[in-house]
């Protein structure tokens, strides 16, 4: 490996084209340094055919704003309870607190690493036998790009008649049976923050089902502005719109993002090859071909091992001038969900325990991806 370079989780690239700096560019030159404007049509024109399913997609200023405005379209009140896939990243469930209900996580089955369709269904028979009240939303997560148990998750859900919001903020481009994850709940939301599979610097977008839901997210992600030529406001609304500077980064990085995916899935091919009889690593891989991952990052279990040894692990790496990363660690042992109910089955503590994330962008080559199992096995 070439001396002092560092190899990197996940980071931003660019077309080789530049096709971002022509959509930035035109943005400066017509004057669009606004959150509207042609870009923004233009991006979201391009994800809603990426989608497909007929789905509408508004651009948002982030994931995490993506994820709050499905709770206030879904009318996510005070008192209200809203479950919530423990193994995730905190952006899945804030919103479901910045809205004052109450998240209650469940936790993860060990195939996809996503919601357990069977301890779903008994937290929510459990919540309404305590409560007497049906949970309001479930929030789903592809996490680390592989598609949940759809078909499961969406079985209890419709049993129930409670509606589900895919965060699909890291699975852009994986697809389930074919069909693109973030097209399977009410809801679907997208990151493009600048670790993600594309990027617009900082940015998300709300994958809808259709025109009127799409026209309804605008409006409150345009402060609620009333059709007034004053500014009359009869709901509370927010500043979330994406900029038509960052939705020219968007455009272009749709020129690269067939590229950036296939990258990814050859990492993890590399990966699995690597690793393959080594003893105690696993690489995550797609459980059978209806799962397609995107593999946004290739992550490795170490059987049996502890949060201690892993760290010993991201050390040497570091050290080795590799940067890796523990998994998400599970939102029921925050100290700021510690009070939340929760319904669990140890999988995601033992994942969390015994998991590292590897570099996986498209900065990272199939020798680099060498390098850094060599390093694991070396530790080992
Ligand atoms: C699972 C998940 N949900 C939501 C988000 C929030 O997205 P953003 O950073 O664009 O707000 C992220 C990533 O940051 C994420 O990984």
């Amino acid at each position: 490996m070439e001396k002092n370079k560092r190899i990197y989780l996940c980071l931003a690239h660019m077309s080789e084209e530049g096709w971002e700096q022509k959509f930035v560019k035109e943005a400066f030159d017509t004057n669009w340094v606004v959150p509207l404007g042609p870009n923004v049509d233009a991006f979201e024109a391009d994800l809603e055919r990426f989608m497909g399913q007929g789905k509408c997609v508004a651009a948002l200023s982030s994931g995490t704003a993506a994820v709050h405005l499905s709770m206030v379209l879904l009318d996510v009140q005070p008192g209200d309870e809203v479950i919530c896939q423990s193994f995730t990243f905190a952006a899945s469930c804030n919103p479901i607190v910045y809205q004052g209900a109450t998240p209650v996580f469940v936790d993860s089955e060990p195939e996809t690493w996503n919601m357990d369709p069977d301890l779903l269904e008994k937290a929510i028979k459990d919540r309404l036998s305590r409560t007497g009240r049906l949970p309001k939303a479930i929030v789903l997560v592809c996490l680390y790009g592989m598609p949940p148990k759809y078909d499961e998750i969406l079985a209890v859900a419709d049993r129930y008649g409670i509606l589900v919001v895919e965060d699909a903020a890291e699975a852009f481009g994986s697809r389930y049976k074919g069909r693109p994850c973030g097209t399977f709940g009410r809801f679907g939301v997208l990151s493009f923050n600048g670790n993600k599979m594309i990027t617009t610097s900082g940015g998300g977008a709300l994958v809808c089902p259709g025109e009127a839901a799409k026209r309804k997210i605008l409006f409150y992600a345009t402060q609620a502005r009333e059709p007034f030529p004053y500014y009359q406001h009869e709901q509370i609304g927010y500043n979330y719109r994406m900029s038509n500077v960052c939705a020219g980064i968007g455009r272009g990085q749709m020129h690269v993002v067939e590229d950036h995916i296939r990258h990814h899935r050859l990492l993890a091919e590399q990966y699995d090859r690597l690793f393959s009889g080594v003893d105690r690593v696993s690489v995550h891989l797609n459980p059978s071909p209806e799962f397609d991952s995107n593999y946004w990052l290739n992550t490795i279990i170490l059987d049996g091992s502890s949060d201690k040894e892993i760290e010993r692990i991201r050390l040497l790496l570091d050290e080795a001038g590799v940067e890796s990363r523990p998994l998400w660690k599970p939102l029921h042992l925050q100290p700021v969900f510690k009070d939340a109910p929760r319904y669990l089955n140890g999988v995601s503590e033992r994942l969390f325990a015994s998991g590292l994330c590897l570099p996986s962008g498209p900065f990272v080559s199939v020798e680099e991806a060498g390098f850094v199992a060599d390093t694991i096995k070396s530790a080992l």
